[in-house]
C-alpha cells in the first residue's frame, strides 16, 4: 500500500493556480537538447533530471530504481529557472523533462490515450508517484488535456484547456491521458514525477488557494458541461471556455452553483509578449 494524496482521491487530478514566480525565458526550453522519444503523440523530450544524470528518457526501472531521486542532467545549465522551479517545490522528484509535442488532430490524439508506469519498483509504504505539469508554451486554451478513467469510455472523460503558466498535477498511473494540441507551433511543458508526501501535499494545497478556475470542455454530443462535470467527478470549480475550438459546442447555460465564468489569470511570468493562435487571436506569453 502506497501513500496517496487526498486531494487526488476523487478525480485523480488537480488544477493549480498559474505559476506566480519570475518570468522564465523561452530560451530555457527552446535551447535544450531533445531526444526522439514517443509518448502520447509526436513527441520529443529534453531530460532535465534522469535516473543517472545522463540524457536518458528511459524509465528509472531500467536502472533498478523507482521514479524518484532524480539526478540533474547537463540540460540544467540551459534551464536554470526550470530547475529552480522544481527545487523550490522541495519534494522528492524523479524524472524531470520538457516535452515538445508536435500538433495533431483530435482523432490522432485520442489514439494516444495511455497510462504511465510511475510506480514500478516503488516499495510498499512509500509515497505514490504522480506527475506535475507546468505549461510553457502552447496554443492557449486550444491545447487540451484529455483524461479518462476508462480508456474507451468517453463518459468518463474530463477535458482541461491549457494555457502558458498553468500548473496541474495528475495521477497518470490511474488516469488515461493525452494532450490534444492543434498547433500550429509545438507545445512545450515541464513534466515532473513526484513522490506523494507531506511536501507535495502542502505545495498542492498552497497552489490551489484560492480555488483555480478549472476549465472542463464538454465533448460534442454530451448534453452540457454539468453532465460532463458530474460524469468525471469534477468539483464545482469547472468552468466554460472563454475561447474554444470551433467544433466544440458553446455552453449556453449554467446551473447555479456548479460552474463559474472562466477568467484567465496569467501570472507575472507569462506577461510581456504576445503570440497569435491559428485564428488570429493573441495571447500573452513569457518574456524572452
Ligand atoms: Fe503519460
Amino acid at each position: 500500500m502506497h501513500r496517496k494524496l487526498d486531494i487526488l482521491a476523487d478525480t485523480g487530478y488537480a488544477v493549480m493556480r498559474d505559476w506566480q514566480g519570475p518570468p522564465i525565458a523561452p530560451a530555457e526550453w527552446e535551447s535544450l537538447t531533445y531526444l526522439d522519444w514517443k509518448s502520447g503523440g509526436d513527441t520529443n523530450f529534453a531530460p532535465l533530471a534522469s535516473a543517472t544524470g545522463e540524457l536518458d528518457c528511459r524509465g528509472f526501472w531500467d536502472h533498478g530504481k523507482p521514479d524518484k531521486d532524480g539526478i540533474w542532467t547537463q540540460n540544467r545549465e540551459l534551464a536554470p529557472s526550470l530547475c529552480r522551479y522544481v527545487e523550490g517545490i522541495g519534494g522528492n522528484f524523479g524524472r524531470v523533462r520538457v516535452i515538445k509535442l508536435n500538433p495533431s488532430d483530435e482523432a490522432t490524439a485520442l489514439r494516444q490515450l495511455h497510462r504511465d508506469d510511475n510506480n514500478r519498483l516503488n516499495p510498499d509504504g512509500c509515497g505514490w508517484v504522480v506527475r506535475s505539469w507546468l505549461e510553457l508554451d502552447d496554443t492557449a486554451e486550444q491545447s487540451v488535456f484529455i483524461l479518462r478513467e476508462q480508456k474507451d469510455d468517453p463518459a468518463t472523460e474530463t477535458r482541461i484547456a491549457l494555457h502558458p503558466g498553468m500548473q496541474l498535477i495528475i495521477d497518470t498511473e490511474r488516469l488515461h491521458h493525452v494532450v490534444w494540441h492543434p498547433g500550429p507551433q509545438p507545445r512545450y511543458a515541464l513534466i515532473t514525477s513526484w513522490e506523494s508526501d507531506d511536501v507535495i501535499d502542502k505545495w498542492i494545497s498552497n497552489e490551489t488557494q484560492p480555488a483555480p478556475a478549472s476549465v472542463t470542455v464538454p465533448r460534442p454530443g454530451q448534453p452540457d458541461l454539468v453532465s460532463a462535470v458530474q460524469l468525471s467527478g469534477e468539483s464545482a470549480t469547472s468552468a466554460p471556455l472563454r475561447a474554444r475550438q470551433p467544433r466544440l459546442p458553446q455552453r449556453t447555460g449554467r446551473a447555479a452553483g456548479t460552474a463559474r465564468p472562466h477568467r484567465r489569470r496569467p501570472g507575472p511570468a507569462w506577461r510581456g509578449r504576445r503570440s497569435r493562435d491559428r485564428r488570429g487571436r493573441s495571447w500573452p506569453r513569457a518574456t524572452r
